[in-house]
């Protein structure tokens, strides 16, 4: 049937006994979901083309004083409603911007309770998305839920990509299995079908509610999930009150891995922006007296090996300046090191004895580069609430606009986690309360990424991954993690992962490492080669993106003119080729330049690009940074070249990327 004449929503087929069906179209007419009532249960069904999606897959409740809203849902009226609006991001990786879906929306009333509930679905050109309302009411005011009973059931066992579920934590590795052995997982979770179809399954908007992990429901059953939220202390899932609606729960579907990384789906589901004044909020490329602690070279505690003094921030300050850096990070800074784990441990305003704050901050400002706070809190959010007002305050007196958090430890109060409603909340005041401050977010051991950065643009990045620092006390992150962290991890957002090492094997100040997270150091190393790196500060987006390195490893050092050149308020992004956790070409433009990055994973390859995303009436010159002949990411990892090379639209580039290895180009028009 011509997708045309099919009207965008139709009540369909109807009213045959107690079914009722939706058919809802995406405005291409390929992605069609039916959301069906039978017999008082509510279930919805995805189709791409003739590719069944999701298998009717179950919806409903289970609520603490009302009981299981399941069966016996009535349908009282629905309504349709069509979207196509374009909007422009305040920073990228893409500033123009195209919503455009179809909505159906269900009002539904739980006859055993009479409790009403909508449920709302929207069909974009890449993916479905749905959330329930519980509009006000008589009868209902402050409820409890005790579990969301979402089902996704998928069609056969895709291979599929994912990290398991944690309350507290997203720092893992990613398996690679056949979906039956992805028990119970973290969002966003990612699938290939045997056709080459990609799915995610993730959630948009996460806001006054807990965190959803999926978990298989039932044997037999290994490829159906049920959505399962992270708990209060106290057992409750979410505590709300009526006049409320859940996430989105998004299933993004792509025909390749790499427009699965194109969607811009999760984002578009969140709400226009808030603040009204945005010039503020620009992207820059950072530094920070960070890398040393981790490695073991420095310490965040006051004495010998501090790393945080008055005259190695001055130090740190040059180099930015002088490199087109941005931003320094500076850790270690406050007092509070000493009782990491304690509640009340960390002082937000009060700077250590060797740390002159106010000197150091002057001197940014005649520098040009911008501080940015660090307020670790240990995980005592109760703590970091307190001294909220007076820490963002002190940021302001100083002129610093942007700010790391850090929750690196149990949560205060104790029994709530890291993904919980308690910390969502929680993480919404650090950002709206920033707001007011003019000041701009780092999250570390964050909520994950769901796009609110739309409503909330002083939402820069986040970590939520298994980043970099994990190579300097651990067994460290794979060549292939990286290349598969833009389809996972980065499909909710932009990701701190801290790029840049150039010391890939950690040599250059061996003898000053003291371990300091792990008992032995001495395999510490990162996985990858030199170009990679450079290739994962283009393709790992982070509207703050660091050059994590230590300055010494930085001076003089060729290759940093690539981070001191990259301009990274990026206007477009693209990504050229991809396959999950095996390569990445991705190119971003900056006004009439450029940047390419591609990485892969453990195998060697040779990938070719076309130019022809360049301008027409432009030549440029292309700065390549490859891989050394005879480098990999075992032998001579920190071996590169730079060559120069005219180039225009329509020109084929082939890349020679090392096993482990990348390559970064700077294409800058002439
Ligand atoms: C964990 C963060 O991810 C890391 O970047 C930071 O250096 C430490 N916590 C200390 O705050
Ligand atoms: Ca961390």
């Amino acid at each position: 049937m011509h997708t045309k004449l099919l009207a965008i929503l139709l009540l369909a087929i109807g009213l045959m006994g107690c079914k009722q069906n939706k058919i809802l179209q995406s405005p291409d007419g390929q992605i069609l979901t039916t959301i069906q009532l039978i017999n008082g249960k509510l279930s919805y069904q995805v189709m791409k083309g003739e590719e069944l999606v999701i298998q009717t897959s179950s919806l409903g409740f289970k609520l603490k004083e009302h009981g299981d809203l399941v069966d016996g849902f009535t349908l009282l009226d629905r309504s349709r409603a069509e979207m196509n609006e374009s909007w422009t991001a305040v920073w990228g990786p893409r500033k123009k911007m195209v919503n455009h879906y179809n909505e159906a929306r269900l009002a539904l009333k739980h006859e055993p309770t009479n409790i009403l509930m909508n449920v709302v679905f929207r069909a974009f050109n890449d993916g479905v998305a749905f959330r329930y309302e519980f509009p006000e009411q008589e009868g209902l005011n402050e409820f409890i839920i005790m579990d969301e009973l979402s089902e996704f059931a998928m069609v056969g066992n895709p291979t599929t990509w994912w990290i398991m579920a944690d309350f507290d934590s997203y720092e893992k590795l990613y398996n690679e299995t056949p979906l039956s052995k992805a028990e119970w997982v973290n969002t966003p979770v990612t699938m290939r079908t045997n056709s080459g179809l990609h799915i995610s399954l993730h959630e948009a908007a996460l806001t006054n509610y807990s965190g959803m992990t999926l978990k298989q429901i039932g044997k037999g059953k290994k490829n159906t999930y049920v959505s399962h939220l992270v708990p209060w202390a106290d057992g409750a899932k979410v505590k709300t009150k009526a006049g409320m609606h859940t996430p989105w729960r998004t299933i993004t579907i792509a025909d390749n891995a790499a427009a699965l990384v194109e969607s811009d789906m999760i984002i578009n589901l969140n709400e226009p922006c808030k603040i009204e004044d945005t010039s503020w909020i620009e992207p820059m490329k950072y530094m920070g007296i960070w890398w040393g602690m981790h490695i073991g070279t420095e310490t965040w505690t006051e004495g010998k090996r501090h790393g945080a003094t008055t005259e190695n921030t001055m130090r740190y300050i040059d180099f930015a300046a002088d490199n087109n850096v941005q931003g320094l990070v500076v850790e270690g800074w406050n007092a509070g090191w000493d009782k990491w784990g304690a509640k009340d441990a960390f002082d937000h305003v009060t700077p250590a004895a060797d740390y002159d704050l106010k000197k150091v901050a002057a001197y940014a400002k005649e520098k040009g580069v911008e501080l940015i706070m660090h307020h670790e809190t240990g995980g005592d959010a109760v703590g970091y609430e307190a001294l909220m007002d007076s820490a963002y305050a002190l940021c302001e007196h100083l002129g610093i606009k942007a700010l790391k958090t850090g929750y690196a430890g149990g949560i205060y109060p104790r029994g709530e986690h890291h993904h919980g409603q308690y910390m969502v909340e929680h993480y919404q005041k650090v950002v709206t309360t920033a707001a007011q401050y003019g000041i701009m977010i780092n999250a570390h051991e964050p909520i994950k990424a769901t796009g609110k950065r739309r409503t909330w643009p002083n939402m820069m990045t986040r970590e939520g991954v298994r980043g970099m620092e994990w190579n300097g006390w651990s067994d460290g992150n794979p060549p292939s993690h990286t290349v598969t962290i833009p389809f996972t991890r980065m499909l909710g957002g932009p990701v701190d992962y801290t790029p840049g090492t150039f010391d890939i094997l950690l040599k250059n100040f061996e003898d000053e490492r003291v371990p300091w997270n792990c008992d032995d150091i001495s395999q510490t190393r990162t996985h990858t080669t030199l170009a990679k790196q450079l290739a994962l500060f283009v393709i790992l987006y982070s509207p703050m993106q660091m050059a994590s390195d230590l300055v010494d490893n930085y001076i003089n050092h060729p290759a940093f003119a690539f981070i001191a050149n990259a301009n990274i308020d990026y206007d477009e992004t693209r990504v050229l080729n991809a396959e999950v956790g095996q390569y990445i070409t991705t190119a971003r433009r900056t006004g009439n330049n450029w940047l390419v990055g591609s990485a892969t994973n453990e195998k060697a390859r040779d990938i070719s690009i076309m130019l022809d995303f360049l301008d027409k009436d432009k030549t440029y010159e292309a700065t390549i940074y490859a891989d050394k002949e005879g480098c990999d990411w075992l032998n001579n990892p920190e071996q590169y070249t730079i060559t120069k090379q005219t180039v225009k639209h329509g020109d084929k580039i082939t890349m020679r990327l090392a096993a482990g290895g990348g390559q970064a180009l700077s294409i800058t028009a002439k």
